[in-house]
């Protein structure tokens, strides 16, 4: 007879191959690696801890009694990531197809718990048909639970989902949940309904990556942050994205050691255009202000209008929200608000401090925007702003016009510094339409009106197309030169260092959702 321990080394064996070799063959085949595969290069060497191997479905049903695998489609447990503590499931898609079972959900619920508990984040790996036919209800209720778990622990600990295969149907609302969502291009799709139903519905044909890609997510619905060419450059992600972020809402954000040197940055001198109107890339100020290669950005292909992201400023983890000049001039509309509001409520439940670059033209006008709720949604920034108790600095680099001025982090919405460069503007719109405004009349009055125009744009530029004005009221603290503006940064930062400050008891506020 089998000795003890041989019997525990088969059982080992076997959950090791979950569904068995074909399954794990096929799997490979779709250029797809295991959930075991998968969790060995996100952890640190060897750290990974399994919990619950041996755990199988309940289920009487459809000839489930005869089937059955040690682990029921889901690897769970903790591990270091960047010698960090971090719980992990991954689901595995060689049994029943990933499917979620109500012991599957018990698992990844198993794991939230412990990791709310001891203040961790959490990494999903979902991969995974969906809802466990054969189980029924029994598995929508599992969904549930993960669903309401996902729900309390958002805002205590950090939690990313990555989707590596289908997440279809009702599974796409943990990473829905979730703070960060990443999708690997070409193997994995996100949709409530696929294909065949959209089909059937609406008589529409699509293909499921045109439906719900990893492209179609990043650049259409903004749904993913993050896309990689393949697994392990989407898990290498997974372990960037965590090393600027804290470990809990208690935690403060992640600070690597900083030998100060010269901090002046004189290219920052020559990146603003002469002409107001002419673009340039936020991307080049943004990589001179933070250390070097430190930039990390997120939701990069949707609503590029406006540029989000962790950085380290002298070592220290911050957040960016800058307006991108070099596409659609940097105005806001839906998309940029929705995108940057939710980045501003990460950092602020996460410690993470703020910096905002601002050069803003205003929100974007049209039927298209007002009939789809730029006010709803350009308000979601705005709420987003004023709640936030984290350090908050701006920098005005150019156009601060208009309700937008107000919007982006400025000193009366709670800022803590604010910066301008010398060519900053800041007045409640451009000086040609300021002037055909307010001088109509004597415009049109005049003998020669072009020459009058001209006369009231520069009188109009005079006196609001700078900074000056603000700073004379002190919404402005400092009219700095642009070269310094990385010392400056720094220095304010650690002046904030030890901020605290709090909102008026309440239940929750209401964001305009
Ligand atoms: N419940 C139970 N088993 C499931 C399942 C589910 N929701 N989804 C897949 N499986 C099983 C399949 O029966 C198959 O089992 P086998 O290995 O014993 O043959 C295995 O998982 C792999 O599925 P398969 O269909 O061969 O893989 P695929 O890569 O060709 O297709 C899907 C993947 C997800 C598109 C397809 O399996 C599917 O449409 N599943 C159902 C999705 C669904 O409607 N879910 C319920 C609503 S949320």
């Amino acid at each position: 007879a089998a000795s003890k321990k041989e019997i525990l080394d088969k059982k080992n064996a076997e959950a090791a191959l979950g569904g068995g070799e074909k399954r794990i063959a096929a799997q490979h085949a779709k250029g797809k690696l295991t959930a075991r595969e998968r969790i060995e290069v996100l952890v640190d060497k060897g750290s990974f801890e399994e919990i619950g191997k041996f755990v199988m479905h309940r289920s009487r049903d459809f000839g489930l009694d005869k089937e059955h695998y040690l682990g029921d489609g889901v690897v769970t447990g903790y591990g270091q990531i960047n010698g960090r503590l971090t719980y992990i499931y991954a689901q595995d898609f060689t049994v029943f197809g990933g499917s979620l079972s109500e012991t599957h959900a018990e698992k990844i619920i198993r794991i939230m718990d412990l990791a709310m508990k001891n203040g961790a984040p959490v990494v999903g790996l979902n991969d995974s048909g969906g809802a466990r036919i054969q189980e029924g209800v029994l598995s929508l209720a599992g969904y549930a639970d993960i669903f309401y778990k996902n729900t309390l622990a958002s805002g205590v600990v950090p939690q990313i989902s990555a989707v590596m295969g289908p997440c279809a149907g009702g599974a796409v609302y943990s990473p829905a949940i979730t703070d960060f969502i990443l999708m690997v291009e070409n193997t994995s799709y996100m949709f409530v309904t696929g294909p065949n139903v959209v089909k059937t519905v609406t008589h529409e044909d699509v293909t499921s990556e045109e439906l719900g890609g990893a492209m179609t997510h990043a650049t259409k619905s903004g749904v993913t942050h993050f896309v990689s060419p393949n697994e392990v450059e989407c898990l290498l992600v997974i372990k960037k994205l965590l090393s600027y972020i804290p470990q809990n809402c208690e935690d403060d954000a992640p600070r690597l050691s900083y030998q100060e040197t010269n901090e002046t940055r004189p290219v920052l001198s020559n990146i603003i255009p002469e002409s107001p109107n002419q673009p340039y890339d936020i991307r080049e100020v943004i990589s001179e202000i933070a250390d070097s290669d430190s930039f990390f950005e997120v939701h990069t292909h949707f609503a590029e209008n406006i540029v989000v992201g962790f950085a380290r400023l002298a070592g220290r983890s911050i957040g960016i929200v800058a307006n991108q000049p070099a596409v659609l001039a940097g105005v806001l509309d839906i998309n940029a608000s929705q995108k940057a509001a939710r980045f501003v409520r990460f950092c602020d439940c996460f410690n993470i401090p703020l910096l905002v670059l601002e050069d803003v033209p205003g929100f974007l006008p049209g039927t298209d925007q007002e009939w789809n709720g730029i006010i709803t949604n350009g308000a979601k920034l705005l709420y987003a702003f004023c709640e936030a108790t984290v350090p908050r600095i701006t920098v005005i680099t150019r156009k601060a016009y208009g309700g937008a001025y107000d919007v982006m982090n400025s000193k009366h919405i709670g800022a803590d510094m604010n910066f301008a460069w010398p060519t900053a503007e800041i007045a409640v719109m451009g000086a040609s339409g300021a002037a055909e405004i307010i001088f109509k009349k004597e415009i049109a009055e005049a003998e020669d009106p072009a020459a009058k125009l001209q006369e009231k744009v520069e009188e109009y530029t005079r006196k609001f197309a700078n900074p000056f004005r603000a700073a004379h009221r002190g919404y402005v603290d400092e009219v700095i030169y642009p070269e310094q503006t990385r010392e400056k940064l720094i220095r304010a930062f650690a002046m904030l260092e030890n901020k605290v400050a709090t909102l008026p008891k309440k239940k929750h506020g209401n964001i305009p959702l």
